[in-house]
């Protein structure tokens, strides 16, 4: 992700480019791991573009689900391993997508979260599920009404994270990690992972479903308004619950 100026923020642009790039690797025999990363030192991904956001109505907000909800299925499904490399912030959408790969590594300064209750919203990207399997629904819960974010260690003991480095260690260790996985064959990786993910998944398809309508009628309240109007305007948000 690679959109350093709005710590890799994703906008409808930056969410297609990743989505079209995520086909292309799915399809390719060449590529046998996939590692997802952000640009700079900064963030992983600090979530959905929240500019963009803040004036979409419930049918725009419902596509914009559907969009980033695809990238985070094409990680989880693809018949590969997934390996995100969280170098930095990784709110919102960006723990999203992180959730949905098969492996996460996280930098000493890595910082997990996903804050949307700070903004009027709900995760819509399908962090609802995704965080409650990876870690339990206690922690998934905190996390999700408190927006509270997570330093690496933390993450590490939840289970929200497989290992922590420093950070000029992380993607070294990553790459030695794909290494190592694109020895094995290609063939039982891609059914163990499928395997796994039928266990893991249960009715996942028809709670996503629910995340996304969930996640978009908020954008027909006043809340959903305010609290990005505040985020924009780099001020507190006052929720009055309409
Ligand atoms: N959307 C749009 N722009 C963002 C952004 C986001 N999610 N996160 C950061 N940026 C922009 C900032 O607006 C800022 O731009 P300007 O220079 O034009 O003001 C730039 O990136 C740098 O950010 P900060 O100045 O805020 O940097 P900081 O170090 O002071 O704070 C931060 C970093 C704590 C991550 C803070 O930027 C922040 O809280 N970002 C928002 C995090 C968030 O709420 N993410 C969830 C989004 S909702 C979502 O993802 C919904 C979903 O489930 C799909």
């Amino acid at each position: 992700m690679n959109r350093p100026d709005a710590l890799n923020a994703l906008d409808v642009p930056h969410a297609e480019a990743l989505r079209d790039r995520l086909v292309e690797l799915s399809a390719d025999e060449a590529a046998r791991v996939v590692i997802l990363t952000g640009a700079g030192d900064k963030a992983f991904a600090a979530g959905a573009d929240i500019k963009y956001m803040s004036s979409l109505g419930v049918l725009e907000a419902r596509r914009w689900g559907e969009l980033g909800q695809g990238c985070a299925n094409l990680l989880e499904v693809m018949p590969k391993p997934t390996i995100a490399v969280i170098n930095g912030f990784a709110l919102g959408g960006g723990c999203e997508l992180a959730l949905a790969c098969d492996m996460r590594l996280a930098s000493t300064r890595a910082l997990l979260g996903q804050p949307e209750i700070n903004l009027g919203v709900i995760p819509g990207w399908g962090g609802t599920q995704r965080l409650a399997r990876v870690t339990s629904i206690g922690f998934a819960k905190e996390l999700v009404l408190t927006g509270r974010t997570v330093d690496a260690a933390e993450a590490f003991r939840r289970g929200l994270v497989n290992a922590v480095h420093e950070p000029g260690d992380v993607m070294p260790k990553a790459l030695e990690l794909g290494h190592s996985l694109a020895e094995k064959s290609p063939l039982a990786t891609a059914y163990a992972k499928e395997a796994l993910n039928v266990v893991a998944m249960g009715e996942q398809h028809a709670h996503l479903e629910t995340e996304e309508r969930l996640f978009a009628m908020l954008f027909a309240s006043e809340d959903q308004k305010e609290g990005m109007a505040a985020f924009v305007e780099k001020r507190e948000p006052r929720f009055t619950g309409r």
